[in-house]
C-alpha cells in the first residue's frame, strides 16, 4: 500500500497552508459584510471603530472605489462587486475591510462599524417575486441545449411515461480550511499573494488584471489547500482588496475570513429545479428523454452549470430534448462545487429512471441494461470505453441485489423498514494542458516542480508514484513541489482533470531524462515537458498564464469519454420515528487505469459519503424575506460524519482505455458523489412507498 507522501507533514503539523506562512510585521484584516441583500449604502459611522486601540485603517468604497476592477464571475462575465460603489447585490457582501495590529483589534473595530443602508426588498430564490428567468442559450452564445429527434412527439406517443419535478438545495463547500488571503509587497512594487487556490495561475492573472499589473509582478503561493471542492477555483473579491490594503498601509496584511463569511464571499452550489419526462416502450426501451433545468444565479452573473450535456448522453434514446435556464435573484454568484453540473442533473434523471422502472415493473438495474449504449445519443459519437453494466454486475453481486423483493414496504427487520435502491453515476473524463519540470540528481533523488495543486485529493502522491515508476527510484526519494506561480504552469485542479493533465507532463519529462541517460548523460539531469490532451492546441500552456485552463472532455469532435459507476444502497427507515439510516453502500467504478489505488479509494469512498450527506443532510437554509443564509456554521450545516457512514464498499472495475489520454486514466474526484442521492431516494421509496423528489430527504418528508 502506498502512503500519502504529504501525510506525515499534515499529521505532525509541519505542513504549511498559505495562512501558516509567517510574514514579517504583518497586520490583520477583518471583513465587515452587508446586513441587507439589496439596496445601497447610505453612509458609514466609523468613529467607534476608529477608537479601538491598534486600529490601522478602514477601507470602504469611499476610499477604494476606482482603485481596482471588478473580478469576473466563475466562468468570466459579469459579477457582483465589493467596495467599488455603494451598491449592495447580496446579503453578506464585503462592505468594509478593517485592518489593525492584531486579529482581535481588527475584529473589535469591525463589530463597531455602523452602516446605514437604503434597503430594497430582495428576491431570494425560485418563485420569489422579482426574479428574472433567461434561457442559457440566450445568455451564452456558446451554449447548445443537446437535442435529437422529436422528443415531444415521442413522449406523447410513449406506452409508459414518467413526468416529474425534482429539486436540489443550496449547498456550501465548507472545506475545513477557511478562505484566507495574505498579501505582501516588495520595495520594487511586486506583489506576493498567499492564498489557498485550485488554480494559482488563474488567481495571479485575475489579480493582475484587477490591479492593472503585469503578470510577472504578481506571485501566488499555495503549497497545500485544506479542501477546495470547487470553492477555491475561481477566486473571490477579497484578494485584490487585501492586496490594496497592504499597499496602502505599507505592510503585509493577513485575512482569515470567518466560517459564516465564507458562505457569502465565495461561490457555492445554487439550488436547482428539474422537469424530467421519460417515455419508454413496453419492453422498457427509452423512446423519449426530456430534461429541463433551472438554476439560481446572482443578479449580474450569467453563471450556470448546465448538466444536460451529461444527462442527454447517459442512455441510448432516439429522441432527446433539453433546456437549461437561469434565474437571477439577489444572491452571491454561485460556482463550481463537486460535480457542479452532474450532481444535480444526474440526480434528477436517475430518480426518473428509477420511477420508470417501477412504472414498467422492471428491475432498475435491468432497465439500465436495456438502455445501455455504445455511442452517445446526440451525435452518435462512440465512447472511448464504457463499463457501466460491468459496474452494475459487480456491485449487484457484492450487494446481494438478487434477494431484493421489489414491492415497496416488503422488506423489514423489526421496527426498521428496509429499502434497496440503485443509480448510475457518470462523469466526463477531462484533461487539460499542463507543464512540469523533473530533476534527477546524481544521488538518485528526484524533484518534481509544477504549479499543480494538492487539495487532499492525492496529487503529490500520484505524481511521486509516476516519477518513481518511470525513473526506477524509491517513492521516498521523490520530492513534489507544487502550488506556486514561479513553477511551470499547470491547469485548474477541477473537473476531475488534474491527474490526467499534470500526470502526463511529469511522465513525459521523466521519459526525456531516461532517454538522456540511455544516451550516456550523467550527473544532475533536468527536463521540462508540456502535455496537450486531444482537442487542446499547443498554445494552451501559454494560455494558463492568462488564466485560461483549456480543459476538454466529455464530448470531443470524434468521441465521447466518460467514467461510469454503479451505486447500490440499503436504507433503513424506522417505522415510528421515520429516522433514516444508511447501513451500507456498495459503489463499483470503472475509470480507466488507476495510478494510485490508496488515494483513488479515498476519493471514491469520500464521494460516496458526500453523496450520502447530500441525500439526507446537506442544505443551506435561506430566510426568504431577507435572502439571507441561516445555518452558516458547521454546527447547523449538516454533513455526513463517521457515524453516518456505516459500511462503504468501493469496488474498482478494471478498465483499459487507450484513447482517453496518454496514461489511460479517467478522473475520479467527482464520479462517486453523482449518483448516490438518487439511489438513496429510490431506497427510501422502496422502504416506505413514499416518493420524495427533493433533497435532502428528512424525517418530516416521511411522516
Ligand atoms: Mo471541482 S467542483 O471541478 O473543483
Amino acid at each position: 500500500m502506498t502512503v500519502r507522501v504529504e501525510g506525515r507533514g499534515k499529521v505532525t503539523g509541519a505542513a504549511r497552508y498559505p495562512s501558516d506562512i509567517p510574514l514579517d510585521d504583518v497586520a490583520y484584516a477583518y471583513l465587515v459584510t452587508s446586513a441587507i441583500a439589496r439596496g445601497t449604502i447610505e453612509s458609514f459611522d466609523l468613529d467607534a471603530a476608529r477608537a479601538v486601540p491598534g486600529l490601522i485603517e478602514i477601507f470602504t468604497h469611499e476610499n477604494l472605489a476606482g482603485a481596482y476592477k471588478t473580478p469576473a464571475g466563475p466562468l468570466g462575465g459579469a459579477n457582483t462587486t465589493s467596495l467599488e460603489s455603494a451598491k449592495i447585490w447580496h446579503d453578506g457582501q464585503i462592505v468594509a475591510v478593517v485592518v489593525a495590529e492584531t486579529y482581535e483589534a481588527a475584529r473589535e473595530a469591525a463589530y463597531r462599524v455602523r452602516v446605514a443602508y437604503v434597503e430594497e426588498r430582495p428576491s431570494s430564490t425560485f418563485d420569489s417575486p422579482g426574479t428574472e428567468t433567461k434561457a442559457a442559450c440566450e445568455v451564452d452564445e456558446g451554449h447548445d441545449d443537446p437535442h435529437t429527434g422529436d422528443p415531444e412527439r415521442a413522449f406523447a406517443a410513449a406506452a409508459v411515461k414518467v413526468d416529474a419535478w425534482y429539486e436540489t438545495p443550496i449547498q456550501h463547500h465548507n472545506a475545513i480550511e477557511l478562505f484566507t488571503t495574505s498579501c505582501a509587497w516588495s520595495d520594487d512594487g511586486k506583489l506576493t499573494v498567499y492564498e489557498p487556490s485550485q488554480f494559482v495561475h488563474g488567481l495571479r492573472s485575475r489579480v493582475a488584471r484587477q490591479l492593472d499589473m503585469k503578470l510577472e509582478d504578481v506571485r501566488v503561493v499555495s503549497p497545500l489547500v485544506g479542501g477546495g471542492f470547487g470553492g477555491k477555483s475561481s477566486g473571490g473579491h477579497r484578494t485584490a482588496l487585501i492586496a490594496l490594503a497592504s499597499r496602502r498601509i505599507g505592510r503585509p496584511v493577513k485575512l482569515i475570513a470567518t466560517r459564516d463569511q465564507g458562505f457569502t464571499i465565495a461561490t457555492y452550489r445554487a439550488e436547482t429545479r428539474h422537469h424530467v419526462r421519460l417515455g419508454a416502450n413496453k419492453e422498457g426501451k427509452l423512446e423519449a428523454l426530456i430534461h429541463e433545468g433551472w438554476e439560481i444565479t446572482s443578479r449580474p452573473s450569467d453563471y450556470f452549470n448546465g448538466g444536460t450535456d451529461a444527462t442527454a448522453r447517459l442512455y441510448a434514446c432516439p429522441n432527446v430534448g433539453t433546456k437549461v435556464s437561469i434565474v437571477h435573484a439577489d444572491r452571491n454568484t454561485p460556482g463550481f462545487m463537486r460535480s457542479p453540473a452532474e450532481f444535480p442533473y444526474v440526480y434528477a434523471l436517475e430518480c426518473a429512471m428509477n420511477e420508470l422502472a417501477d412504472e414498467l415493473g422492471v428491475d432498475p438495474i435491468e432497465l439500465r441494461r436495456r438502455n445501455d449504449a455504445t455511442a452517445e445519443a446526440i451525435q452518435n459519437l462512440p465512447y472511448t470505453s464504457r463499463s457501466l453494466m460491468k459496474c452494475f454486475d459487480e456491485a449487484a453481486a457484492a450487494f446481494g441485489w438478487k434477494d431484493r423483493d421489489p414491492r415497496p414496504g416488503s422488506m423489514r427487520d423489526g421496527d426498521w423498514l428496509i429499502g434497496w435502491g440503485c443509480a448510475s453515476t457518470m462523469y466526463p473524463a477531462n484533461g487539460g494542458a499542463s507543464s512540469a519540470r523533473v530533476r534527477l540528481h546524481a544521488d538518485g533523488s528526484v524533484r518534481i516542480e509544477t504549479a499543480a495543486h494538492e487539495l487532499g485529493q492525492g496529487t503529490c502522491t500520484a505524481l511521486a508514484m509516476i516519477a518513481s515508476e518511470r525513473l526506477g527510484v524509491g517513492l521516498e526519494k521523490v520530492d513534489v513541489v507544487l502550488g506556486d506561480t514561479n513553477l511551470p504552469p499547470a491547469g485548474l485542479a477541477a473537473g476531475s482533470s488534474h491527474l490526467s493533465s499534470v500526470g502526463p507532463a511529469v511522465s513525459l519529462a521523466c521519459e526525456r531524462i531516461l532517454k538522456r541517460k540511455r544516451d550516456g548523460a550523467s550527473g544532475t539531469l533536468e527536463e521540462y515537458a508540456e502535455y496537450f490532451p486531444a482537442g487542446v492546441d499547443r498554445g494552451a500552456v501559454k494560455r494558463i498564464e492568462n488564466g485560461i485552463p483549456s480543459i476538454e472532455g466529455g464530448v470531443l469532435d470524434d468521441r465521447a469519454q466518460y467514467a461510469y459507476g454503479a451505486e447500490l444502497v440499503e436504507v433503513r427507515v424506522h417505522e415510528r420515528t421515520r429516522e433514516i439510516r444508511v447501513p451500507r453502500i456498495v459503489g463499483a467504478f470503472a475509470a480507466g487505469r488507476i495510478l494510485s489505488p490508496t488515494t483513488a479509494h479515498g476519493q471514491l469512498m469520500g464521494g460516496l459519503i458526500w453523496g450520502l450527506g447530500s441525500a439526507l443532510l446537506e442544505k443551506t437554509e435561506i430566510d426568504e424575506r431577507a435572502a439571507r443564509y441561516v445555518n452558516d456554521n458547521l454546527a447547523d450545516y449538516r454533513v455526513a460524519v463517521n457515524a453516518d457512514a456505516v459500511r462503504i464498499d468501493v469496488i474498482v472495475v478494471p478498465e483499459e482505455d487507450t484513447q482517453v489520454n496518454a496514461l489511460g486514466v479517467k478522473g475520479i474526484g467527482e464520479l462517486a458523489n453523482t449518483g448516490t442521492a438518487a439511489a438513496i431516494a429510490a431506497a427510501v421509496h422502496h422502504a416506505t412507498g413514499k416518493r420524495v423528489r427533493h433533497l435532502p430527504i428528512r424525517i418530516e418528508d416521511l411522516l
